[in-house]
């Protein structure tokens, strides 16, 4: 049945992002260069990109990423999550002075699929990045194109339910269609308390294989509808078997063990992704 209240450029998009077949996703995040510089597996980017973008339903990454690294007949294959928001470096102590870096006419010329935009709550720079998200969303808006929230994590801060929910939900009230977050403890709780807000999760760190591919199952069967990883991907052994196996897991209902199988079953390429 037609809705004819639907945004339909938002609704568009969204299932662009977020397959509406299932209501899952899995989005590779490769952005990591726009803070701290030449990342291990990111290092020759055309090559990780090219490598990787086939196998994801959504590639989250910066404006320079799009036009030096994605080859110009894959452009418009994947959807793009553009990260818009930036200003800083691992160099300095306080991550959270981050202002916005692309506007919604280039994320729209560059045809984002959605863009994304970091906020730190609890760190210095709160406010103002708050307010980036709320900006963007204000923009954004105008014209149908859904804004991921990250809810960036800073040193001091503990990545628990109870901070993580209060980052999420301050997402949500701005405004955000997705939110990115980390994994924790109850974190179908944060689920539930943001719904019906989408919920993507962060991997973090690189961990092992066992331990991603469980962060991603735990993360699905409490509700998110997918995940938003990367170094857990670009910088393992075997990333086309990661992402393959990651995929299992949201869009197939694997458990961790048949997606271990899935990820053995891939035969891992020559070298490391540099
Ligand atoms: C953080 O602000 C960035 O968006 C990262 O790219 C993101 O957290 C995901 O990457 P990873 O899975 O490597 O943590």
């Amino acid at each position: 049945m037609v809705n004819a209240y639907l945004d339909v450029g938002i609704q568009s998009r969204m299932n662009r992002i977020i397959n509406p077949k299932d209501n899952r996703v899995v989005m590779l995040a490769i952005d990591h260069p726009y803070f701290q510089g030449p990342t291990t597996g990111l290092r020759n980017m055309s090559n990780t990109i090219r490598t990787l973008f086939p196998h994801c339903d959504c590639l989250m990454t910066t404006r320079g990423a799009v036009r030096a690294n994605i080859a110009p007949e894959a452009l418009g294959s994947k959807p793009i999550m553009l990260r818009v928001s930036g200003g800083n470096s691992v160099l300095f102590d306080d991550l959270s002075d981050e202002q916005l870096t692309v506007s919604i006419e280039e994320a729209i010329r560059m045809d984002a699929a959605g863009v994304a935009v970091s906020v730190f709550v609890g760190a210095r720079n709160q406010q103002q990045t708050i307010l980036n998200l709320t900006d963007m969303i204000n923009a954004a808006e105008e014209y149908g194109i859904p804004v991921l929230a990250v809810t960036a994590v800073g040193k001091d801060m503990a990545r628990d339910l109870r901070y993580l929910a209060l980052a999420s939900r301050i997402c949500q009230d701005a405004g955000a269609r997705i939110i990115k977050t980390y994994y924790c403890e109850e974190f179908a709780k944060l689920v539930d308390w943001v719904a019906p807000t989408a919920v993507v999760v962060a991997g973090g760190k690189y961990s092992s294989p066992p331990d991603a591919l469980k962060m991603a199952y735990d993360s699905v069967q409490a509700g998110a509808v997918g995940v938003d990883f990367g170094r857990n991907i670009f910088q393992d052994d075997n990333p086309i078997g990661m992402i393959k196996a990651i995929g299992a897991i949201v869009h197939g209902n694997h458990t961790v063990k048949e997606a271990l199988d899935v990820y053995n079953a891939h035969t891992p390429q020559a070298s490391r992704l540099e």
